[in-house]
């Protein structure tokens, strides 16, 4: 089946989809994106994505491309003639073009955002596989920008950290600076030491995951102790089990940290049920 996509106010096949060459999403990454979950056809926290999305647009001075109840219609629209059951829905909004290249922005009243949505269909997304296995991670360098708060499309960085581990025979990254654990290459990171959940505090060092917000309030609900705090790579180590949390992963387990094993090596306790807490009240909020 051919994919319908969203372009700039129209829903076309994704063969006849097109942005300019000049866009400055394509030329300086100037953009910013979000991904929305989709379970059981419904919309996993739009809300918190929709709020997260005008925060990185207003950190940038860029024009909403539409109003939040006009990007919740395209969402539906798409999962609706996509006919996705399970899966994601990607969102991108740059500065557009203004048919040439140049460092300073084009004036927002000549020139309009682009924006781009496009469906993933992906079954078995609650029921990863992978979730069950527990990712193995390795820890690298944190070379990123210092405004990873803003949800922008430079993912570069991130892409050439999930080849690293891969090339290192592991699923995923964490990212360290300073000598502290920031975040992973696309999730947000914790580790759990005698019942307590560690988590790096939010600033402009990590992305304000829309998961890990809900994940937190999920955890102090069901009574865990959860402290926000910087932690080493050595803690984590040698923690008794670790997780990250995203909108594509949900809360995945880490089974493995620079060769070394968690626990006895199988997804811990904490990040099951975590899981499975975040899955079904979220799958019960979803719209
Ligand atoms: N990534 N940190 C980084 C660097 C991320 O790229 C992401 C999300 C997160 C988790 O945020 P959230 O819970 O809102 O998904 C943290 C998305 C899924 C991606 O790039 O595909």
């Amino acid at each position: 089946m051919t994919r319908t996509v969203y372009v700039n106010g129209e829903y076309l096949p994704e063969t006849e989809a097109t942005v300019s060459i000049f866009d400055r999403g394509f030329l300086m990454a100037d953009g910013v994106y979000e991904v929305t979950s989709v379970l059981d056809g419904k919309l996993i926290d739009f809300e918190g994505h929709a709020v997260r999305l005008e925060r990185s647009l207003n950190e940038l001075e860029m024009p909403a491309a539409c109003s939040k109840e006009e990007l919740l219609e395209i969402h539906r629209e798409l999962v609706k003639r996509n006919e996705i059951v399970e899966g994601l829905v990607y969102l991108q909004i740059t500065r557009g073009s203004d048919g040439d290249r140049d460092f300073v922005f084009p004036d927002p009243e000549t020139t309009k955002p682009s924006i781009v949505l496009f469906t993933q269909n992906k079954p078995g997304l609650a029921d990863n596989p992978a979730a069950k296995k527990g990712a193995k991670i390795i820890s690298i360098e944190d070379i990123r920008w210092g405004r990873r708060d803003i949800k922008t499309v430079q993912l570069l960085y991130p892409s050439m950290g999930k080849m690293m581990a891969k090339k290192a025979g592991a699923d995923d990254a964490w990212l360290i600076e300073d000598g502290y654990v920031t975040e992973g290459t696309s999730n947000n990171a914790y580790f759990v030491k005698k019942g307590k959940i560690v988590t790096r505090p939010l600033s402009n060092d990590i992305l304000h995951g829309i998961t890990r917000k809900a994940v937190l309030r999920m955890a102090e609900e069901a009574q865990m102790e959860v402290e926000e705090r910087l932690f080493t790579i050595d803690e984590a180590k040698e923690a008794d089990e670790a997780f990250t949390t995203s909108a594509s992963a949900f809360v995945m387990p880490v089974v493995e940290i620079d060769g070394v094993a968690l626990g006895d090596g199988t997804p811990g306790p904490i990040a099951k049920r975590l899981r499975e807490i975040y899955l079904d009240e979220s799958m019960k909020a979803a719209i």
